[in-house]
């Protein structure tokens, strides 16, 4: 068997405060069905103001390396998704890396908006696989509680925090048995957060928020994510009925729904977290592998399924055999 990226532990946190719908309700004119019925959220977590996301990955991260037995100090590379770094410069990762007390691996972070996850699981698998690395931790997380204004009532709904980790190592046994990534500059206007400190003078006037228009951004999730799913079946000669388990990007019940109803999958097959997490952007899908795998649904040998999208667009997946 080739050499293959195996996952040995994950990990997840959430901060302890929780924003219900009607909390929001007293923020923006909506209310707790609407929130409910149109995008399966209930409630969502918040970070408190000392949290960060270096503060949340090492928690993950902690936890992943518990679960995998090993010691921080046999990681070779950290590699950190978030849209929310502490610092422009250091990375995240350095920052983690700091404060996991590891001395000598390679860190860094990358941008990939809510597909972060997936990108970072893509790029770990090509170090292994090439023995560039063997144990690589990788962590997605997001304070978009930050970057979301309060005021707007078509994003406040949809956003949470949280960290989510996972460490792989080298195996000849099994692991991730592909990964598809993309990316499409293409549609910026429809889902994008402005930097105002580095704005153009064509841009300075727009405040830092995260601005979305959802309905058009939907309409393109649920076609590229069904296309994603085809590519991933046909790269590994696989039929829909072959997967056991869906592990969604948690942007909305009825994209993901749509999903899994082009997989044949009963939405008992898919890892659901949104009603009490939201979407936490880079941090859902590691944070639902973590909850899958650590409430026993998600079991050694079985095929799971990963999938994101998000602002670029950016979208991909990735397949395991856990
Ligand atoms: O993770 C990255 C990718 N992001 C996504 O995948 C998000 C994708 N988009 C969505 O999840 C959905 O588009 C939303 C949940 C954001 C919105 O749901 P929708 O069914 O697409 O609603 P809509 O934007 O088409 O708006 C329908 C109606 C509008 O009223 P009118 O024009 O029909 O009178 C909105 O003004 O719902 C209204 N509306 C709300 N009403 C109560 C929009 N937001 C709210 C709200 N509460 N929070």
């Amino acid at each position: 068997m080739k050499r293959c990226s195996k996952i040995i532990g994950t990990g997840g946190y959430l901060p302890e405060t929780v924003r219900t719908n009607d909390d929001i309700s007293k923020l923006v004119d909506t209310n707790d069905e609407w929130i409910f019925e149109r995008t399966g959220i209930k409630t969502r977590r918040i970070a408190g103001p000392n949290e960060s996301a270096a503060s949340m990955s090492e928690i993950a991260a902690r936890q992943a390396i518990k679960a995998a037995g090993i010691e921080a100090g046999e990681i070779d590379l950290i590699i950190v998704a978030t849209g929310t770094p502490d610092r422009v410069y250091p990375s995240t990762a350095c920052m983690l890396q700091h404060r996991l007390e590891i001395q000598n691996c390679v860190s860094f972070d990358i941008q990939a908006a809510c597909s972060g996850s997936i990108f970072a699981l893509s790029i770990a698998d090509q170090y292994i696989k090439s023995g560039a690395a063997d144990k690589v931790l990788v962590v997605g997380a997001e304070l978009c509680s930050r970057l979301v204004d309060w005021t707007d009532r078509g994003t406040c709904i949809l956003f949470g925090d949280g960290a989510g980790a996972v460490l792989l190592d080298s195996s000849d046994e099994f692991g991730i048995l592909s990964t598809h990534i993309h990316s499409d500059g293409a549609f910026e206007d429809l889902l994008y957060c402005p930097n105002p400190q580095v704005a153009t003078e064509e841009n300075k006037a727009e405040k830092g928020f995260i601005t979305m228009k959802g309905n058009e951004v939907f309409k393109v999730a649920v076609n590229t994510l069904g296309r994603i799913v085809d590519e991933t079946l046909s790269a590994n000669s696989l039929e829909k009925s072959d997967i056991d388990w869906l592990v969604p990007h948690q942007a909305n019940t009825r994209i993901i729904a749509a999903t899994a109803r082009k997989l044949k999958m009963s939405m008992d097959q898919v890892i659901l977290t949104l009603e009490n997490q939201g979407n936490t952007s880079s941090a859902s899908v590691l944070l639902a592998l973590n909850e899958g795998v650590r409430d026993g649904r998600i079991e050694r040998g079985q095929l799971i399924l990963l999938e994101a999208f998000g602002a670029g667009f950016t979208w991909g997946s990735a397949l395991i055999k856990y």
